[in-house]
């Protein structure tokens, strides 16, 4: 690949995309990702994009809807932004070639739960797929992008790697590119770049049980920590209320969108159960749905809870509903007439990389965008398919910040070639696996829907230990995905234990056992 570019982006998903298409009429742009380009959480996102494009909603709602779900922590000015915004990004969407569902000629839009109207544009359930398809073919015409599929970013390039100290007392002021990993040729190169953008995505499997792809380990977040950028709110963790649960489906999600369509939630006595939760019921926000299966499996010991749809037809259903009715009768359900097994499953992660609202990071040179960052709009819940939406908005608020950065900076040369002397081909790839493992289950057992001190304790402690066996292997080690990942996933996971533990009190996503309300001088982000 090439040495250099104006624009170096680390993600193929709606925010790198999105930003690349932008910032390529100025420049040239570089953007690696580490699998085939469309894997990505946005390529599995079903429910939709939330957006205000019907009359008789309007961005005020929209706002509040975000604000109650936020739970007291968003910032409003980013809520407000970020929701004007929404309908001239979709208007671009569907101008770009995005084929979204119409009733007539207007958008179809779904509901989802903590949204007060149908305001959510969709491409049936797969909207990811088509906000993806969109996107890549773009990029792929564009001459002005290159794109490159496993290659893998190990480290972000800063003074550290000029020789200075970087620590939490000295932090990285600068951002010169990224060592990129060609995994097919296992070499490392040095990629300079006058801009990077972070567009990483999340980390959902730093948990054993997540609806996102092998690829969300969380490596922007890492790598960003790692250079003492600034990071916020690791400890809001979104739990989806209902994923499949079947030992064969990997914990494939079951949209929002079906509860949106009418379907209840039931013990697996058949009884409906959210109403005695939540006046909202099973349109309640995400926290509340998903602590109420939690509460209901451990009162009954019971493995899942049932959603049920079976009022509607199977024409309406695969209709409206192919992926989910589909990936259902694979594992012998038919939706229509069947109960539907769900249990929740790590989804989101609210905070991340701090942000402005025009993708600044603590860095210069480096911009953030999409999952992988915190730009205050989630607060401590993120409201239902507001994720595409702020990725789609702040990808080109950042183009402005772009230009100017790059036209501020040069290349530089003086950053010298990835160093991997000493190093060897590792022979006990065992402890690599066994310690991924043991990370994801340390994570969902302790660090899970419901916390307490003592278990954030015996994680930390956990963690820590994985850290040094880890961090030991990684030195003597050739660089290689998995063992990049796992430290990735050990740091991230260290983040979010830290977090958890310094918030006394309970409060969206975080709840805990020892501080069960929510206390006002508690109510404010958590930087690190
Ligand atoms: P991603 O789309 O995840 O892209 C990240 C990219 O970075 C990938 O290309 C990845 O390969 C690459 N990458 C990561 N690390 C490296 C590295 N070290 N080197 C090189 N490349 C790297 N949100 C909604 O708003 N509405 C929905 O309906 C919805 N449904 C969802 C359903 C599912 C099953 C999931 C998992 C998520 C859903 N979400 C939804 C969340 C939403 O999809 C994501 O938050 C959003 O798509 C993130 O976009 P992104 O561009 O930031 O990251
Ligand atoms: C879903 O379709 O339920 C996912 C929506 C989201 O995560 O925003």
């Amino acid at each position: 690949m090439a040495d250099r570019f104006d624009y170096l982006v680390v993600g193929s998903g709606a925010a790198g995309l999105s930003f690349a298409l932008a910032v390529a009429e100025h420049g040239s742009v570089g953007v690696v990702t580490k699998k085939e380009s469309a894997e990505s959480n946005t390529n599995y996102a079903q429910g939709g994009i939330a957006a205000v494009v019907d009359k008789a909603d309007s961005v005020e709602a929209h706002v509040q809807d975000t604000l109650i779900a936020g739970a007291g922590l968003c910032d409003e000015e980013v809520v407000r932004l970020v929701v004007q915004e929404g309908p001239r990004r979709i208007a671009e969407l569907e101008a770009q070639g995005a084929d979204f569902s119409k009733r007539g000629k207007a958008l179809h839009l779904g509901r989802e739960g903590g949204h007060s109207a149908h305001r959510i544009v969709h491409a049936a359930d797969a909207t990811g797929r088509e906000v993806e398809r969109t996107l890549l073919d773009q990029a792929r015409a564009h001459p002005n992008i290159q794109l490159f599929e496993y290659h893998y970013v190990v480290e972000l390039i800063t003074e550290h790697h000029l020789g200075e100290v970087v620590s939490r007392d000295k932090p990285a002021r600068h951002c010169y590119g990224a060592y990129v990993l060609d995994e097919d040729a296992g070499q490392v190169h040095r990629v300079l770049a006058k801009v990077t953008m972070l567009a990483t995505g999340g980390a959902g499997r730093v948990y054993l049980h997540t609806t996102n792809p092998a690829i969300a380990t969380g490596d922007g977040i890492a790598m960003a920590y790692r250079a003492k950028a600034r990071i916020a709110n690791m400890e809001f963790v979104q739990f989806h209320p209902t994923s499949l649960y079947h030992p064969d489906a990997d914990s494939f999600l079951i949209s929002e969108a079906v509860r949106g369509h009418g379907a209840l939630l039931r013990n697996t006595d058949g009884e409906r159960f959210m109403p005695s939760y939540d006046e909202r019921a099973e349109l309640a926000p995400r926290d509340i749905v998903a602590r109420a299966i939690d509460d209901q499996l451990k009162q009954r010991g019971d493995a899942f809870v049932y959603l049920d749809i079976t009022h509607e037809s199977r024409d309406e259903l695969m209709g409206h509903f192919p992926t989910i009715y589909e990936e259902c009768q694979s594992h012998g359900l038919d939706m229509s007439t069947d109960l539907i097994p769900v249990v929740p499953a790590a989804h989101y992660v609210c905070g991340g990389v701090v942000t402005d609202v025009d993708a600044q990071t603590s860095i210069h040179g480096l911009l953030a965008c999409g999952e992988v960052t915190y730009t205050g709009l989630h607060g401590a819940n993120r409201l239902a398919s507001n994720s595409l939406l702020e990725a789609l908005v702040l990808s080109q608020r950042a183009v402005a910040s772009a230009l100017r950065q790059a036209g501020e900076r040069s290349f530089e040369d003086a950053v010298p070639e990835w160093d991997d002397s000493g190093t060897e081909y590792p022979a006990e790839w065992v402890l690599v696996s066994h310690n991924r493992d043991e990370l994801r289950r340390v994570m969902w057992d302790y660090v899970g829907i419901v916390r307490s001190d003592h278990r954030l304790r015996r994680a930390m402690r956990r963690t820590r230990l994985l850290y040094e066996e880890t961090e030991e292997f990684y030195r003597k080690s050739k660089v290689s995905v998995p063992v990049c990942e796992l430290r990735n996933m050990i740091a991230v996971a260290y983040l979010i234990v830290r977090s958890a533990s310094v918030r006394k009190e309970s409060r969206g996503l975080h709840y805990s056992t020892d501080y069960p309300q929510p206390v006002e001088s508690e109510r404010h982000p958590t930087f690190i």
